[in-house]
């Protein structure tokens, strides 16, 4: 009997790991999730919670541990634990860029790093990082946002094509807007006193909330990650979101950048 896929999916306490968790499990994975805090699993639970934080080496190593103990296999991770980051770029904190960046990039990177010697002796395996159509392009008050995607999506072209010899197929998926908590659970950069970016930066944090608010169901995303796994030869990218999201995408690689950038600057009314 062919066994049932074993995934890893950190971030699966809330918005679209938790969804995209169930989905897979709905649909007959073995589905191990993550969060930082302390795991509640009373046993019968479709999704099964693991304690880790992608920031702390120890923590990644011990999950990936009882993971391999409970299954003695890793056939899927899913990188999908993330952070939220706005602020002007000029008063933001360096420290603040430093944890966001450690989550967003260096993060996905450790846990792979934990799974690849599992998946290389199977000679199998598949990983897709979740980054954003915000990392295709530097969106205003969202620039640390934006480049630690942008520097996930560039690292796994180039991890992919280094890896695909072993057998282990990599690729990004980039959302759109979801209604998650990640508005809530983002870092606001605080602004000075005399801040020049105050009003300009309020009516960008508005849009950004408002995009968020209005964003699809999360479970779109679970869907689109479902498909990709089906894929025997996955491209390097995919993106899932509205229409008009993934138009951005289109226009970005078509349009000269000035030309893109006046459409930023009208959409954020800058
Ligand atoms: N929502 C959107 O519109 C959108 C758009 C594009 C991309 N994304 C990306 O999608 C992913 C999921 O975001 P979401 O919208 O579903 O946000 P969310 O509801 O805030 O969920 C974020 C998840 O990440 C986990 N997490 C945060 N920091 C972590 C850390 N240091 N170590 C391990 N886990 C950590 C949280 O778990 P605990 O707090 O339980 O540890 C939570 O389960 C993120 O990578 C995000 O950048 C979201």
């Amino acid at each position: 009997m062919q066994h049932r896929p074993v995934v890893l999916i950190t971030g699966a306490s809330s918005g679209i790991g938790k969804s995209t968790a169930h989905y897979l499990a709905d649909r007959g994975y073995r589905v191990y999730g993550t969060t930082r805090k302390s795991p509640n699993n009373t046993g019968g639970e479709a999704v099964t919670l693991l304690q880790l934080d992608v920031r702390d080496e120890d923590s990644v190593r011990s999950a990936v541990r009882e993971l391999l103990g409970l299954e003695g296999r890793i056939d899927i991770l899913i990188n999908n634990a993330g952070v939220g980051i706005t602020g002007p770029l000029e008063e933001t904190p360096h420290q603040a860029c430093l944890d966001a960046l450690e989550t967003n990039f260096h993060g996905p990177l450790r846990v792979i790093r934990h799974v690849l010697p599992v998946m290389r002796q199977q000679q199998s395996g598949f990983i897709v990082n979740i980054t954003s159509i915000a990392g295709f392009m530097g969106l205003p008050y969202r620039g640390i946002y934006s480049a630690g995607k942008s520097a996930l999506g560039i690292a796994t072209e180039a991890y992919r094509m280094e890896v695909r010899g072993f057998g282990i197929k990599m690729c990004t998926l980039a959302p759109g807007d979801y209604a998650t908590n990640i508005a809530s659970g983002r870092f606001h950069s605080p602004l000075l006193e005399d801040s020049p970016y105050r009003q300009s930066y309020g009516n960008s944090l508005k849009l950004m909330d408002d995009h968020v608010d209005a964003g699809n169901d999360p479970e779109e995303v679970g869907r689109k990650v479902y498909r990709i796994l089906q894929k025997k030869h996955p491209r390097v990218h995919y993106t899932v979101g509205s229409p008009m999201q993934r138009l951005s995408l289109t226009l970005k690689r078509m349009l000269p950048d000035k030309i893109f950038e006046r459409l930023l600057l009208k959409h954020y009314k800058l």
